[in-house]
């Protein structure tokens, strides 16, 4: 970033769509220490109030909204939270709904709502906030997306898919913002150690030391922002993967392997 704070550059307020836990609290502390006010939407009631009472401690105005971003209501319930604000910045971090189901015998509704959560939600955030970003020219959107979105894997064709989808889609919202002073980001992750992670006992063990925690890929995607279109965390165990590969093959199969290791059971 030049030499203007986050506040100056995406202030007065920023929306987090899954700000509650792991990178999206990061991101939520981060922002508050810099004097931005924050709308952290979420499910759970416990994580998101913890949050916000950690921000607010650091001085500023804290908004909270519990919102199903796979909700067919979701955009009525953001835009009931952030219709008076004058929002700067919008997060999209929540997507980590793999739904870890080979896609023959998979219940049909547990695939969209993989879709639902990581299509359908961020297009609907971006596009309710790109139009007044653009038209007051200064803010940013950061889309987090993962290595998934590179290369495919059995059990993750559609998680995979949807993150091919956030990428490429965030790289074009990017060519469209940008002469219009907005900054726009797809913040790649690798391997992360976050609640949601823990819970759905990843094994971290697996990948050495190559497992990123959520402070530094919160710090290094609010450093990115303005340096767009994509960002990915180097120091995780996946980003070894050529991203635009001559043999998809190797790569799928290799991407096969570590992603057994990575996933127990
Ligand atoms: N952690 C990793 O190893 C890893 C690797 C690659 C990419 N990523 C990406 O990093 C991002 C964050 O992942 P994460 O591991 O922290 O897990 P996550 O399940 O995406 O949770 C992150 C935040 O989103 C909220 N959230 C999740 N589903 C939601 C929904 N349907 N509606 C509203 N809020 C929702 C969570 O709170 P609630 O659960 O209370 O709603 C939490 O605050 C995701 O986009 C994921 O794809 C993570």
């Amino acid at each position: 970033m030049n030499d203007s704070t986050l506040a100056e550059r995406y202030g007065p307020w920023a929306v987090i769509a899954g700000g509650s836990e792991g990178v999206g609290a990061e991101f939520a502390a981060l922002l508050a220490a810099d004097g931005v006010n924050l709308v952290l939407l979420a499910r759970k009631p416990e994580p998101l109030r913890d949050t916000a009472e950690r921000c607010r401690a650091l001085g500023i105005e804290v908004r909270t909204a519990i919102v199903d971003l796979t909700a067919p209501t979701m955009m009525a319930d953001v835009d009931a939270v952030v219709d008076d604000l004058d929002v700067g910045l919008l997060i999209v971090n929540a997507g980590a709904n793999s739904y870890r189901h080979e896609v023959a015998g998979a219940d049909l509704a547990g695939l969209r709502s993989v879709v639902e959560l990581n299509v359908m939600a961020p297009l609907a955030l971006a596009h309710r906030f790109a139009g007044p970003l653009a038209e007051r020219g200064r803010g940013g959107i950061l889309i987090v997306g993962s290595m998934s979105g590179f290369t495919g894997s059995a059990g993750l064709s559609v998680y995979g898919g949807s993150k091919a989808f956030s990428r490429i889609f965030t790289e074009g919202l990017w060519v469209e913002l940008r002469e219009h002073g907005v900054d726009v980001l797809q913040l790649i992750l690798g391997a992360t150690r976050t609640p949601a992670m823990a819970r759905v006992g990843l094994n971290f063990d697996a990948m050495d030391d190559r497992v990123s925690d959520s402070r530094t890929v919160a710090e290094l995607g609010l450093q990115q922002l303005p340096h767009g279109p994509v960002q990915v965390i180097e120091s995780n165990a996946l980003a070894e993967l050529p991203p635009q590969p001559a043999d998809r093959a190797a790569t799928v199969l290799e991407n096969h392997r570590l992603m057994q290791r990575l996933m127990k059971g």
